[in-house]
């Protein structure tokens, strides 16, 4: 069965949408997108993807006529009608694309955007939470790096040189060698039991980074944003990396240095845990991301759930 995608007023389906090649986002890769992904049929972080989505656009002056009322009726729309094709229990992403539109002179912008709500079938994919994955710095970074630009050239390449050394994600580095984030991901280590990430001047403002920074919060794990040199990654007790459709993978090897213990640590574990069987459960029974956040609960199930592991250690 073949998802339907939006397309400029239309709903088709995947395989006949299409797009103007005179559009600025196929001449020169002038356009901004967003993803995420539903639970429970329900698009979990909406809010925060569409004021990324915004931000996005304007940080590359593209100006985004849609409001956010009609975005939002856009992507309800696209998912009703692919939740009538695929059984009760199909999850899936969403991307939003908005382009730079077609162009008289092949470079100049003109409006006559594109606006597409591509919904896919999604599933997650939890082996790698088990074990772990590698990581890889790359010699690659972006441009206007707090915007989510159609310009993924970099993330393209260093899904090669991850494929040539049998890894999963790669990392940008800024010119002193501080870690900035993922080609797809954003980046997190734990210090002495502090949780540590990046700052966001030249990242991309995770959406899920957000989430987790808040859940943390939640279960009062210090918290610390400040830049990591590459040299204090290798020495982290845990790394892991977290993106819509990655969620929370734990990392236990970045280039050919073993992470703590090289296996997936205590800490991970336990946000986890809290990510996927509290919160989401949580929302997979209608209630909004941002009521389970704030639910004193958490820290309660957060402790049962570390003294139960750290009992086992
Ligand atoms: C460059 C970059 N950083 C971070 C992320 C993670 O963002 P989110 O958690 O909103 O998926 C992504 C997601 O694709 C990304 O492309």
């Amino acid at each position: 069965m073949e998802e339907i995608f939006y397309v400029n007023g239309q709903y088709v389906r995947k395989s006949e949408a299409k797009i103007s090649v005179k559009d600025l986002v196929v001449l020169r890769g002038f356009g901004v997108f967003d993803f995420m992904v539903t639970h429970g049929q329900y698009p979990i972080t909406l809010t925060e993807n569409i004021k990324r989505f915004r931000k996005s656009a304007n940080q590359i002056e593209l100006p985004l006529l849609h409001s956010d009322q009609e975005i939002i009726e856009i992507i309800n729309e696209t998912l009703r009608k692919n939740k009538q094709l695929f059984s009760a229990s199909q999850e899936f992403s969403i991307r939003l694309i908005y382009t730079g539109g077609l162009s008289k002179d092949n470079v100049s912008y003109s409006g006559d955007n594109s606006f597409i709500c591509m919904v896919e079938k999604f599933s997650k994919d939890c082996s790698v939470c088990e074990t772990g994955v590698k990581i890889i710095t790359v010699d690659y970074g972006r441009l206007f790096p707090q915007a989510k630009t159609t310009m993924y050239v970099p993330a393209v390449l260093t899904k090669m040189r991850v494929h040539e050394k049998g890894a999963y994600e790669g990392i940008y580095l800024d010119q002193n060698q501080f870690v900035l984030e993922g080609a797809s991901s954003s980046v997190f280590a734990f210090f002495n039991g502090v949780l540590t990430t990046p700052p966001l001047d030249s990242i991309l403002a995770g959406v899920t980074r957000s989430v987790l920074l808040k859940l943390a919060e939640r279960c009062q794990i210090p918290i610390e944003i400040r830049a990591i040199h590459i040299e204090e990654l290798l020495k982290a007790e845990e790394v892991f990396i977290t993106s819509a459709g990655k969620r929370i993978i734990p990392v236990v090897r970045v280039n050919d240095s073993v992470v703590g213990s090289g296996s997936v640590g205590w800490q991970v574990k336990a946000l986890l845990f809290m990510l996927e069987e509290v919160v989401l459960s949580e929302i997979a029974k209608g209630r909004l991301m941002e009521d389970v956040l704030t639910n004193d609960n958490l820290l309660d199930e957060y402790l049962k759930y570390t003294k139960s592991i750290l009992s086992k250690l």
